[in-house]
């Protein structure tokens, strides 16, 4: 199937753009899109998008893992928005039988990957398959090694089918961690109540520890595990994989 945007073109004219105007410009582009929420500071992309759509489609990958903090904070983001949050559960038989052969904490063991295969990625595909596009909070100052090149628009590589190409839009990616806080504290924000102590990266229960001062913000995520692999499988291909378009407007 031929793209519905010549990407690399779109990427370099979008990439000087604000978050606002990348927001605009991909919810004008395409109805059936979705922001993807994971319950930390990506919130500012819903308070951003629904000043221009209030009836902006999100929704968010319930693991069955998450801080209790999150799943109250996922309610009051949805309460103080009024809007839908589409919350996604993983397949109970493919989670029981992980479980069943290798207990509830497998991932300390043998890395993450697995684990986040059954409870991220498979909801994940499911939903896009629904979807045109999706929009991602990712920024380039979360990872030196993982996402220094993201693009403000990509193919998403690792989720495109034969039957549907799916456009990826990380609006954010040019905000550093600065930015983002001072967006939610100049426009009073609901945050995730983690952030107070000492939580930069929110992720799963298990797997996310508070960070000391300047230690990166990645570093309480996948802690026991090399930094190069501290992606999930919901980036990771097209950070990485072969198709990764690494289009960034100089
Ligand atoms: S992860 O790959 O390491 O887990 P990260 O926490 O940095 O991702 O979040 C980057 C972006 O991925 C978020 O801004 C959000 O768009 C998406 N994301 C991550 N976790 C979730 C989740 N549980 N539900 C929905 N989207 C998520
Ligand atoms: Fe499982 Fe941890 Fe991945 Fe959550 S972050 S899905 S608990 S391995």
């Amino acid at each position: 199937m031929t793209d519905v945007l010549n990407y690399p073109q779109v990427a370099k004219e979008l990439d000087t753009q604000t978050p606002q105007e990348i927001l605009e410009w991909a919810l004008k582009r395409f109805d059936n899109i979705s922001i993807s929420f994971s319950g930390a500071e990506d919130v500012v992309l819903i308070d951003m998008a629904t000043r221009i759509d209030p009836s902006v489609k999100v929704f968010s990958l319930d693991t069955g893992r998450l801080h209790p903090e999150t799943y109250q904070y996922i309610e009051r983001v949805r309460d103080h928005y009024a809007i839908e949050i589409d919350v996604l559960n993983p397949n109970a038989e493919a989670v029981r039988e992980l479980v069943r052969q290798k207990g509830l904490f497998s991932f300390y063991k043998d890395g993450h990957k697995e684990c986040c295969a059954v409870r991220k990625v498979g909801p994940l595909r499911d939903k896009l398959a629904t979807l045109d596009a999706w929009i991602t909070g990712q920024r380039r100052d979360q990872s030196e090694g993982t996402r220094d090149s993201l693009p403000v628009i990509q193919k998403d590589a690792a989720f495109s089918t034969d039957t549907n190409v799916l456009s990826k839009f990380n609006p954010l990616a040019s905000w550093s961690s600065e930015d983002i806080w001072s967006y939610i504290r100049e426009n009073d924000v609901p945050y995730n109540p983690l952030h107070r102590r000492g939580f930069t990266s929110i992720g799963c229960e298990p797997c996310t520890r508070a960070i000391l001062p300047n230690q990166h913000e990645r570093e309480g995520r996948w802690w026991w595990e090399n930094p190069d692999e501290k992606e999930c499988g919901l980036h990771s291909d097209n950070l990485n994989g072969p198709n990764a378009l690494k289009v960034v407007a100089k």
